[in-house]
Parts: structure tokens; C-alpha cells; sequence
């Protein structure tokens, strides 16, 4: 839209700490603003935003607030009502489900306003020769026949969390999270990303002796999964002056043995480095 038709971006700063620099919002937030977009909870520095917050700055000043929260719905209780957003996306494999597959709640009243994006079976209510009608939401943006085989999968997936219970999962994840970050803030020179109060268990670090991606080699020849890169978050990269991180993300399936294991793992790639200590 901004290429297309001069929609403005405007960018809401981060702070050292890693979360959102609110002091001055009011001046990107104006009467002019129509979109509030947002991520519930960074997949880089783990840090929650105040969704309820936002939200309400957003709809004083009459804009519509869209939610990432594809790394909220897996580790967070979420209660659309409740965080007062109007539309919310998720995706299914980070949440145990398969690849393909997420999910978009938006607020009836604006998907009724909403035109289809796609054109295909089940979405047309009356075709004419000249014209069209579509059939109510969610069908009018349902075009095609849809990818059954994941959205059953998904399902299981959403009922296997809610059986654990969603405060339990982020319980263990708040717990997992406190001892990861004390035992990776033991290792020499080792710099944890992101230092906000409210956070999830994506942890990012960097070591100043190993590159994240040798280290995630490293790491995956020892049995553990990081991630290495840049998160698909560029510009979060270029604030910190830096290339990439290391990306260490804990779930409801881990256990703090599996913490140890990450860094013993750590300690033997600044070993193969030339790490003296
Ligand atoms: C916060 C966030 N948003 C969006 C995505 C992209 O999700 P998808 O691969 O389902 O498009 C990811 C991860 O890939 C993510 O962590």
C-alpha cells in the first residue's frame, strides 16, 4: 500500500532494553493513523508487548490494531475479548501443529466491511453474469477448497494445549526461561539481547568469540536446535548494530536438563573457537 498508493510507515522505536519506546507514540499515533500493527511477543528478544495498552492508544485516535501473535497463542493465554485488539494471527507449526496452517480472528463487524481477497468454490453466494454476491463470513475468505488435512491437525494440536491448559504452559515457560537465562548469563563474555520485565522464553545472545551460525553447527552436531540468523528481523539487527544472533527457544516439551545440555554444548564451540577459559 505504501508503494501502491502512498500509505505512510511509521515505526515505533525500540529501546536498549527491547521493548517499545512509548514516551512519544502520540506523535506517530495521530488521528491519522489507520493501522496499528504489532507483534504479541518478539521471536528475537522474547519481549511481550502490552497489547491491552496499545490497543486502546489505537482506538482513541480511531485506528484498526492488528496482533502477530505467532509467538503468543503457542506460549500465552490469549483472550481476544480481553487484550481488545481487533485482528489476531497465529501460526499453526509453532504451536506443535503442522507447517501451512494458522489462524486470522478478526472482529466480525470489520470482516463484514472487508472485500474477498481470493476468488474460488464455497465463497460466492450468487453468481450472475455480470456480477456476484459472496456468501457471510468466514466463507466470503475461504476461497477453494482448504487445507483439511492441516486444519484437523491444527485442531489436535490446539486441543493437546488447551488440555495442558494455556497458564500452565506459560508457567513452565516462565520457570524454563529463569533458568536459562541465569545459567547462560554464567558463561564468560556471553551477552543476553533484550532485557524486558515482561518476556517470553525466546532467549537471543551473542558470544564474542563464535559466530551464531558456527555455533549453531556446532550445536546441532551436539543434538541441540538453535537458531542462528537474523529472525527475519532486519531492522531489529541494525539497531543492535549487529548481524545475527543465536536464538535459543524453550517450550512446553522442555525440561531444565535439556538447559544444561545447551550449555555444555556452548562451552565445547568456544573450545573448538579457541575460547581459553
Ligand atoms: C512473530 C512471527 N511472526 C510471523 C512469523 C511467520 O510465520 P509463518 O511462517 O507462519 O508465516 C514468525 C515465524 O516464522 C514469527 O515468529
Amino acid at each position: 500500500m505504501a508503494q501502491q498508493i502512498g500509505v505512510k510507515l511509521k515505526f515505533i522505536p525500540v529501546t536498549d532494553q527491547g521493548t517499545l519506546e512509548l514516551a512519544d507514540i502520540h506523535k506517530l499515533l495521530t488521528e491519522r493513523a489507520k493501522i496499528l500493527a504489532f507483534i504479541h511477543m518478539s521471536n528475537v528478544l522474547g519481549t511481550i508487548n502490552p497489547v491491552r495498552k496499545l490497543a486502546q492508544m489505537a482506538h482513541e485516535v480511531g485506528a484498526v490494531v492488528v496482533v502477530d501473535g505467532a509467538q503468543g497463542a503457542p506460549h500465552l493465554p490469549v483472550d481476544v475479548q480481553q487484550l481488545g485488539c481487533d485482528f489476531y494471527a497465529f501460526s499453526g507449526h509453532k504451536m506443535m501443529g503442522p507447517t501451512g496452517v494458522g489462524v486470522l480472528w478478526g472482529k466480525v463487524e470489520l470482516l463484514d466491511m472487508m472485500d474477498p481477497f481470493l476468488g474460488g468454490g464455497e465463497m460466492i453466494h450468487e453468481v450472475w453474469l455480470g456480477r456476484s454476491t459472496y456468501e457471510e463470513v468466514p466463507h466470503k475468505f475461504e476461497a477453494g477448497t482448504p487445507n483439511i488435512a492441516q486444519i484437523i491437525g491444527l485442531g489436535a494440536a490446539v486441543d493437546y494445549l488447551r488440555q495442558l491448559t494455556m497458564p500452565a504452559v506459560a508457567e513452565h515457560e516462565v520457570w524454563l526461561t529463569r533458568i536459562a537465562i541465569e545459567k547462560l548469563q554464567q558463561l564468560d563474555g556471553l551477552q543476553i539481547l533484550g532485557t524486558a520485565p515482561e518476556r517470553g522464553a525466546a532467549i537471543s545472545f551473542l558470544l564474542p568469540d563464535v559466530h551464531a551460525h558456527d555455533l549453531s553447527t556446532v550445536l546441532d552436531s551436539e543434538g541441540v536446535a538453535i537458531r542462528a540468523g537474523h529472525h527475519c528481523a532486519q531492522p531489529l539487527m541494525r539497531k543492535f548494530d549487529i548481524p545475527s544472533t543465536a536464538r535459543a527457544s524453550l517450550y512446553v516439551y522442555n525440561l531444565p536438563e535439556e538447559i544444561d545440555i545447551l550449555v555444555s554444548a556452548i562451552k565445547k564451540a568456544r573450545k573448538m573457537f579457541g575460547h581459553v577459559s
